[in-house]
């Protein structure tokens, strides 16, 4: 029997792989058998994980891109083309996490965490999206946060750009998925909790307070450990999640529930 999970033959891009969540799916992804093109704005930490990838005996591809600035998004996505074909699985991950309350941010610091975070997606799906038409395949899985649904009272944790934007990402993915699953496309999202990354390691992980009272709140007593997003990420990006589509799935220990 075929494996249902397998991205043999599938091409794979992914947002926001400089580091943390991103890098480390495309990983999983190239050991699942994708062929992967990487993107983000800082070309020498692409640069040094395609050869990673490579030396790993994988196709990757490094394309520097600012998800936010549409000239940027059409350039990398007609060079994936040039270079590849053809996108199957599209992994919108690129993310910044603007602390703040209403009181507190900047119509422009607003306005940057709406660009990357929101914008970011519609402009990456805008171009990739008719490739996928053309093929009448795709799997798109869009990085949404648990923080679309709950907050913290702490004002040092507010964050309210951040909530905003990866509620949007979830309205957006709903959308996309009705419009979509007619061309054999699908679109979920997911929400994790907190993993330890450039984003949350001088911030939430250097404060024992948050971390006493996550640990304490959250069922699994711990923050996730690398690599707990992948599983959900192939899966959803994989011939395993067909009939799945418009879905908000969170990898957060079980702290939503609570
Ligand atoms: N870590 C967590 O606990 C957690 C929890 C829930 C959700 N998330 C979400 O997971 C995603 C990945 O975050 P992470 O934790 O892995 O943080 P990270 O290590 O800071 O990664 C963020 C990535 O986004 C890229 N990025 C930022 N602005 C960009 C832009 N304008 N264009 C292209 N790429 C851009 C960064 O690369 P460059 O700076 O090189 O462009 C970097 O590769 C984010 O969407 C985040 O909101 C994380």
């Amino acid at each position: 029997m075929d494996n249902i999970f397998d991205l043999k033959k599938r091409v794979a891009v992914i947002t926001g792989a400089s580091s943390g969540l991103g890098a480390d799916a495309a990983k999983a992804y190239a050991q699942a058998g994708a062929k992967v093109a990487i993107l983000a704005r800082r070309k020498e930490k692409l640069d040094a994980l395609a050869e990673e990838l490579k030396a790993m005996g994988n196709d990757a591809i490094a394309v520097q891109c600012d998800v936010s600035n549409e000239e940027s998004v059409s350039a990398a996505v007609d060079e994936i083309i040039r270079q590849y074909g053809k996108i199957d699985i599209l992994l919108n991950n690129a993310g910044v996490a603007t602390k703040g309350s209403v009181e507190e941010l900047s119509a422009d610091a607003w306005d940057r965490t709406m660009d990357v975070n929101v914008k970011g997606i519609y402009l990456m799906s805008k171009y990739v999206v008719p490739h996928m038409k053309e093929n009448n395949y795709g799997k798109i899985v869009n990085i949404s946060s648990v923080n679309a649904i709950i907050a913290d009272k702490n004002p040092l944790l507010a964050r309210h750009s951040y909530n905003a934007s990866k509620a949007a990402v979830k309205g957006l993915t709903t959308g996309m998925a009705a419009s979509y699953m007619q061309n054999n496309i699908t679109v979920n999202a997911v929400g994790p909790a907190l993993f330890e990354s450039e984003m949350t390691s001088g911030t939430l992980f250097a404060n024992d307070k948050f971390m006493g009272m996550y640990n304490a709140l959250n069922p699994a007593s711990r923050p996730a450990k690398k690599g707990e997003l992948n599983g959900t990420l192939v899966y959803l990006s994989s011939d395993a999640s067909s009939y799945v589509t418009g879905q908000y799935i969170l990898v957060d220990g079980g702290m939503s529930i609570i």
